[in-house]
This record gives structure tokens, sequence and C-alpha cells, in this order.
């Protein structure tokens, strides 16, 4: 089984959608059984929250319904999953900086690593909270290709 941890700040915004989506393509395909999906934040602001309101209706304008309570990123994550794919390189710095091992180090990526087009590789999942309803839509997008070939990459390792 692979255990796929997604994080951002709050756990609002960009990580439970991202969680929300890996988990549809993978319902999809009848692999709930080979995958740990959860999500995080690294701050305490949002702990017990649903999605923010502009995440939720985005996202069922989308066919997707969200309903993930939001949980602060712990240190026993390093060890409860496999790999840990941060929004943005800000939080990557906030979730390294809590490792205390080679091994947990290798558990982080961006999760933008996971775009196709080399120049977006490395980006931040922007953070849409302060913006318009255009960002959650453009976060819906990259969080879709984004987790489409996370889940290509984890198959090909699954099929070898
Ligand atoms: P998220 O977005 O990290 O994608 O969940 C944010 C949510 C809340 C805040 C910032 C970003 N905030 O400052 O409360």
């Amino acid at each position: 089984m692979k255990k796929i941890l997604f994080v951002c700040l709050g756990n609002i915004c960009r990580s439970p959608l991202a969680e929300g989506l890996m988990r549809e393509k993978i319902v999809k395909l009848g692999l709930e059984k080979q995958f740990k999906l959860d999500s995080c934040g690294t701050a305490d602001y949002h702990i017990g929250e649903l999605p923010d309101e502009r995440t939720r209706e985005n996202a069922l304008k989308n066919g997707l319904n969200l309903k993930q309570r939001a949980r602060q990123f712990e240190v026993a994550d390093f060890n409860r999953f496999d790999h840990i794919l941060v929004m943005d390189n800000a939080n990557k710095m906030r979730v390294i900086g809590l490792a205390t091992s080679e091994i947990h180090l290798q558990k982080v990526q961006l999760m933008r690593d996971f775009e196709s087009a080399s120049e977006l590789k490395g980006k931040d999942v922007p953070d849409p909270y302060y913006g318009g309803v255009e960002g959650f839509q453009n976060v819906y997008n990259i969080l879709d290709r984004c987790t489409e070939n996370l889940l290509n990459h984890h198959l090909e390792a699954i099929e070898n």
C-alpha cells in the first residue's frame, strides 16, 4: 500500500482538494485498497473546519464533494506516510524543519514536481485564500493534472 499525505498551510484550500482529486481517480480505477490518503496543514488556524466554502463550491462545480476536516501536520506523519507532497516551497521548508532523519527528508516533495512541463516543475501551487474565485479554478486545474501524473507514477511502480 502507498501512503500519501498532501500538505498546505491551512488544510482548507489546496491540500484537501489534492486529496479529494487523488481519491476520486483512485476510486474510479477501483484501487482504494492500494492507497491510503490524507491531508493536513502546517498551521493550526483552521483545525476541525471543513474546506473553505469557495474551495468546496468550486470542487462541487467540477463534481467533487469535499467534506474532510482540517488537521495540523505532526512529526508522527513522517512515519505514517511514504510520500509527503507539499503545495509550496514555504510549507515544504516548514515540513523539512520538523524532520529528524534523512529518511523523513526523502519523503518530502513538492506537488508540482509532478507537472509534465519542465518549466512548471518546482513551482508553488498558488495560495487562493486571499484572491478571487478564478484562483480556485486555477488551483483545481493544477491539482487535477498533478494528481493524474502522481497516480500514473504510482501505477507504473505497481505494474513493474
Ligand atoms: P491553504 O490556504 O493553505 O491552501 O489551505 C490557506 C488557508 C488559510 C490561510 C492561508 C492559506 N489563512 O491564512 O488562514
